[in-house]
């Protein structure tokens, strides 16, 4: 290539430096063949493009393969935007990419909508209305400070509760429609005096919560078309996976960006939109080509993914709903092995069973991470947890319990939060408060002053001391000196550019936490011994994931490391284990061995209960079950109870409809895999048991059958 040919225009010049050195590397053909119009989407040129597909039909892999093509005949990395829907998926594209143009992922931009923001508000603080070197707050420390305000609000108190303010909230900036629920909330003075306050204790504090991060860059991008500008102009092929997922804030900003160059390739398919409970429009991927009238349409049809049995059950679903552009969905893959349809006793034997089935699969050779159980609702997961446990079969659960919300972490977190942001009330209060001594009329009280301060947060700390019980003489008086101690001491770390890894080693240690720990260590109360067992490792993997070295160091080092912790809210895994995972988790990814749990009305659809569902959400239900199966490549088991345990009662539920959607004919379960359940079950009417006492008159009438407890049902 000569210099004329050369697109790289006044950037850096790819031949001197060594940064660009994997140019070369890109390959001249794609690893894998492409179908023709996998192929149409890659060598798109310029103007906005909709890809829709099936499931399974490539839209991912099309994607990485169009970005690996810009590379090498049209963009620099810098260039390029890729916006994906989970951090899993943005890591396994960069990833994939970086496999085929080694390098390169560190000159993309691969990041979820939430990362995006983040890094935008980052350069760019005046675009959310803050000062540099903001914190923010997760969901728990919100819901913190809105349930402090809505207490001090006092009279108020009946008329609202945190839960409606944090939906108001979320609900209002996710769809948009500040506005009009801000008119909305005048109806009732108390909503809207309590979000105010929460506005601008947060603005005060230089803070921004999750729901802010996206909402405020969106507003800003209005408000400074100049900064707009500048990022219209700095990506010129933006991308975006799982476009059916986007609510009205991110398509905003989607449009925005994309404004002067219009390059904007969105991939997406209609019938996996499963986020509406977040805001998210199906709508977008339906009116693209309006809101875009010169948009190329690429229809993707064949699976690549699952068997034929698996996608012919899919096809047969997803026909249901008709909220849809119809398609064809295909596959050229072979039968495979028949869809399964087991029925249990409850949910109890069905984990059992997939315990010892999956254990049995490992022994055959099976990959362990090549099986995945998923659920509709987390509290399915515990007794599936218990069950793999029991065979010994090691499990990573995806993005279930947050490592960063752990109590441990979170509190060194705002250890380091306050210390970036002096002004950050929150955080001062969290750690503040879980110092010795320290009890909540402490932190109210200093609470109070330490709004106004303008000298930080802590800083107003001396005027405890002149409270009654806070006098430096007073036992309190002197872990409040203690407190303001190690506080000048971590800053002082931190102006000497320590390594966060040592920042974090030194705060467990002078926090208390490693006394705490020790302590309960040598506990005789089984429970604590073993919380503090779980507590070691946890410092242990904490600490771990700590840079130590340049250019991780003091300021800066701490504020990346925060932004990570952001952006990384799923715990790691370990992999070479099974995978349990809600369906929504589960989006975008794909398993050998896949088994589909409590398939029965009431969990999914999980709307049945209440009166009258909409179509709309049995849609939206289908959808997620249409996930579910295509999750699969060749085994797929549905399987469902007659049985089900509801607010203490025992119910008789159907097999879902989904379930019986996705056969051809609903199969019996052969030869029954448990006691079939109507040998084993009691009927009552509900009124016959009324004026006793329940379970002790339903252990009488098992034990007198000699039936499980579970046998006896209540009905209507
Ligand atoms: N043209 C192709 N030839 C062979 N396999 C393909 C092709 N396109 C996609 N695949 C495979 O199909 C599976 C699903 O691809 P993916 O990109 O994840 O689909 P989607 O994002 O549409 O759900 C992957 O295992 C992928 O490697
Ligand atoms: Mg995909």
């Amino acid at each position: 290539m000569s210099f004329d040919q050369n697109p790289w225009g006044g950037f850096d010049d790819p031949f001197t430096d060594p940064d660009w050195d994997y140019l070369d590397q890109v390959p001249a053909e794609p690893e894998v063949r492409l179908n023709p119009q996998q192929q149409r989407a890659v060598d798109h040129d310029e103007g906005p493009a909709l890809v829709v597909a099936g499931a399974g039909s490539g839209k991912t892999k099309t994607l990485v393969a169009r970005v690996v093509e810009l590379l090498r005949h049209r963009a620099l990395p810098t260039e390029i935007l890729c916006v994906t829907f989970t951090r899993k998926a943005a890591k396994e594209m960069s990833h994939r990419i970086s496999e085929q143009a080694p390098g390169s992922s560190k000159h993309l931009t691969i990041s979820t909508f939430h990362s995006l923001c983040l890094s935008m508000a980052r350069d760019t603080p005046h675009l959310v209305g803050r000062e540099e070197g903001f914190t923010v707050w997760d969901d728990k420390t919100s819901s913190r400070e809105l349930r402090r305000i809505v207490r001090e609000s006092g009279s108020k108190k009946k008329e609202v509760t945190v839960g409606q303010l944090v939906s108001i909230l979320s609900d209002s900036k996710q769809k948009f429609f500040r506005e009009g629920c801000e008119q909305g909330w005048g109806s009732v003075e108390a909503v809207r005096d309590c979000l105010a306050e929460y506005e601008a204790l947060k603005k005060a504090a230089n803070a921004l919560d999750f729901d802010d991060l996206l909402y405020l860059v969106s507003r800003g991008l209005d408000r400074f078309p100049d900064t707009a500008r500048a990022y219209q102009e700095k990506w010129v092929w933006v991308m975006v996976d799982e476009y059916q997922d986007t609510n009205p804030v991110q398509e905003h900003i989607l449009s925005v960006v994309t404004a002067h160059h219009r390059n904007l390739m969105v991939v997406g398919d209609e019938d996996q939109a499963i986020y509406g409970f977040r805001g998210a429009e199906v709508d977008h991927i339906l009116t693209f080509t309006e809101r875009y009238p010169d948009a190329v349409v690429i229809e993707l049809g064949q699976n690549y993914r699952s068997s034929d049995s698996v996608v012919g059950a899919a096809a047969r679903l997803i026909s249901h709903n008709e909220l849809r552009r119809p398609k064809r969905i295909w596959t050229e893959s072979e039968k495979g092995w028949d869809v399964e349809y087991p029925c249990f006793r409850d949910s109890f034997h069905e984990a059992d069973y997939i315990a010892r089935t999956i254990k049995a699969s490992i022994e055959a050779g099976y990959a362990p991470e090549e099986h995945a159980v998923l659920v509709r609702m987390r509290r399915q997961l515990h007794c599936l947890q218990l069950a793999l446990s029991q065979q010994e079969v090691a499990y990573d659960t995806v993005g279930s319990v947050d490592f960063w919300q752990r109590s441990d972490v979170k509190l060194i977190l705002s250890w380091l939060k306050v210390t970036l942001n002096v002004f950050d009330l929150a955080s001062a209060s969290e750690v503040f408060s879980r110092w010795p001594r320290i009890g909540a009329a402490t932190v109210a009280r200093w609470r109070k002053s330490a709004g106004n301060n303008d000298k930080g947060a802590l800083a107003s700390m001396t005027f405890l001391h002149g409270h009654p019980g806070c006098g430096i003489e007073t036992m309190r008086g002197k872990s409040i000196t203690k407190f303001r101690e190690v506080h000048a001491e971590l800053q002082d770390r931190v102006r000497q550019a320590h390594p966060v890894r040592d920042l974090v080693t030194w705060l467990y240690a002078s926090t208390g936490i490693d006394a705490e720990i020790a302590t309960a260590k040598d506990s005789n109360v089984r429970k604590e011994a073993e919380e503090a067992q779980a507590r070691i490792e946890l410092r242990h993997s904490f600490i771990a994931m700590c840079p130590d070295d340049e250019p991780h160091n003091g300021h800066d080092g701490i504020s990346s490391f925060l932004d990570s912790a952001i952006n990384d809210r799923g715990v790691d895994e370990k992999g070479n284990a099974v995978v349990l995972s809600t369906i929504h988790g589960s989006k975008g990814l794909e398993w050998d061995h896949v088994w589909v749990v409590g398939m029965v009305e009431g969990i999914i659809p999980s709307c049945v209960f209440r009166e009258d569902p909409s179509r709309k959400e049995i849609e939206e239900e289908r959808r997620l079950a249409y996930v579910a199966v295509t999750r699969s490549r060749k085994r797929l088991v549905l399987s469902r109870y007659p049985v089900m345990a509801k607010n203490g009662e025992n119910l008789f539920v159907k097999p879902s409809r989904y379930l019986v959607e996705t056969a051809e004919k609903m199969p019996e379960p052969d030869p029954p895999l448990h006691p079939a359940p109507s040998q084993k079950v009691i009927t009552i009417a509900k009124g016959q048991s009324r004026d006793r006492n329940l379970p002790k008159w339903r252990s009488r009438l098992c034990r007198a059958r000699d039936l499980p407890k579970i046998g006896v049902i209540t009905i209507e």
